[in-house]
């Protein structure tokens, strides 16, 4: 049944806002539990805050509604004389339910386009969407991804969302934090025909989907945006509620280094989009030499910043980069790029999975540069988890 279904049979024509959450996980109890009632004198958005503010107070209540099964928060009110029942779920998905209290006429509409459906104010949105992040469990991983810890405690359980995420989390830096991601099979490789989908797996992008919600700004060399026809993640409203209430802007911000502009300008990572919060426009990093050219056509969809002569100068793009404020930076290589930034020691820490393929062929290694110096400094493992498909996550960092 859908958190909107369950919203139905629960409604309560005529109360007051009553903020409650629905839950249908077995054993615990099949009906919606309404686990808050009203509150004096709030506004619907007035009890949405005051529940957050118990929560953020409180880890009690998350733990409780956690162990409850809880799949969504929804809250009913009154606006213009019409009952409003507004749900979200553990994966972002709305449902709104609207209805006069005499009427017969009873109105239903579910799904992501009801905001259309609704004069809710963004906020309340926002709002609904970080209560559904701290009260309602993370969203079910997908098939094919039970992952456990392997070192520095071995684990017998498979970990959820946020203890996975637990796993992979930064604090939030002072200073500039850099994380390479990278996967490569098992005999080194990086991509297979010019492209890293063979080496990726369910497990993989579910770890990657968690670090790169943690990021300021993703980088990457312009080779791996044509290659993999990169487009910006979509992130959930949760997801979303998460940044924020981790001092992150909505959407993690893409710099893309470049020398020759070769960038396909109607490809998707330079789509606009079109619902509540959109990514902002991709940040091109390129040399003094290729920014006199005159591009104003790639001016219009990306923002330019200039640093070095003729190449990139990569220390002085991450030290430009952090000056914005992009302290959390995850690099998504590729090779070429991921081997300038080892080399110039700008990487504080390797997540790097490992895919359990042979390929055989030749290909590029997670680092590729011309550099005939080996680069210096050591790493030390400071976490590694197995997935039931045989993939290794392993997070490298250096000595502290
Ligand atoms: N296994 C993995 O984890 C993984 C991750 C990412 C990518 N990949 C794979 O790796 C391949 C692409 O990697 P790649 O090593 O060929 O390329 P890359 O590192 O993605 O990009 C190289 C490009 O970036 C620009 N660039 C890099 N350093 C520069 C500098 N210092 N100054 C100016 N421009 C600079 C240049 O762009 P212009 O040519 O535009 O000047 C250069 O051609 C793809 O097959 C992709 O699928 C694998």
């Amino acid at each position: 049944m859908s958190a909107l279904q369950e919203l139905g049979t629960t409604w309560r024509w005529g109360s007051p806002p009553t903020l409650f959450t629905i839950s249908h996980t077995p054993p615990k109890p099949t009906v919606p539990a309404v686990l808050a009632g009203s509150v004096g004198g709030h506004t619907p958005l007035g009890l949405l805050e005051h529940w957050i503010d118990r929560c953020r107070r409180h880890r009690g209540i998350v733990h409780t509604q956690r162990d409850l099964g809880v799949n969504a928060v929804a809250i009913s009110f009154e606006q213009d004389g019409q009952h409003v029942a507004y749900a979200m779920d553990r994966a972002g998905v709305q449902y709104l339910a609207l209805g006069r209290q005499h009427a017969s006429e009873w109105h239903l509409t579910s799904g992501t386009d009801v905001l259309a459906a609704t004069l809710l104010p963004d906020l309340f949105t926002e709002r609904l969407a970080e209560l559904v992040w701290r009260l309602a469990g993370p969203p079910p991983p997908a098939p094919g991804s039970r992952i456990r810890d392997m070192w520095p405690t071995a684990g017998l359980l498979d970990l959820d969302e946020d203890e996975l995420h637990e796993r992979f989390a930064v604090p939030p830096p002072t200073e500039g934090h850099t994380r390479l991601v990278a996967v490569a099979s098992i005999d080194g490789l990086a991509a297979v025909h010019g492209s890293s989908t063979a080496l990726t797996s369910t497990g993989d992008q579910r770890v990657y989907r968690l670090i790169k919600r943690d990021a300021d700004l993703l980088l990457l060399g312009a080779a791996t945006i044509r290659a993999e026809r990169y487009g910006q993640t979509i992130l959930s409203a949760p997801e979303v509620a998460r940044r924020r209430a981790n001092g992150l802007p909505p959407y993690p911000a893409v710099a893309v280094v470049t020398r020759s502009l070769d960038l396909d300008l109607t490809g998707p990572l330079f789509r606009r989009g079109t619902g509540r919060h959109t990514p902002p426009r991709p940040i091109l990093i390129v040399p003094a030499a290729a920014a006199t050219d005159g591009n104003t056509a790639v001016a219009e969809h990306a923002e330019i910043l200039v640093a070095g002569e003729h190449d990139v100068d990569l220390t002085r793009a991450v030290r430009l980069l952090q000056d914005r404020g992009h302290r959390r930076i995850v690099c998504e290589g590729g090779p070429s790029l991921a081997g300038q930034m080892a080399q110039a020691d700008l990487l504080d820490e390797i997540c790097l999975t490992i895919a359990p393929q042979v390929l055989a062929v030749a290909g590029p290694r997670i680092t590729a540069d011309s550099a005939t110096q080996p680069a210096s400094g050591e790493w030390q493992l400071s976490r590694s988890l197995l997935d039931e498909m045989g993939n290794v996550f392993l997070r490298y960092a250096r000595p502290s």
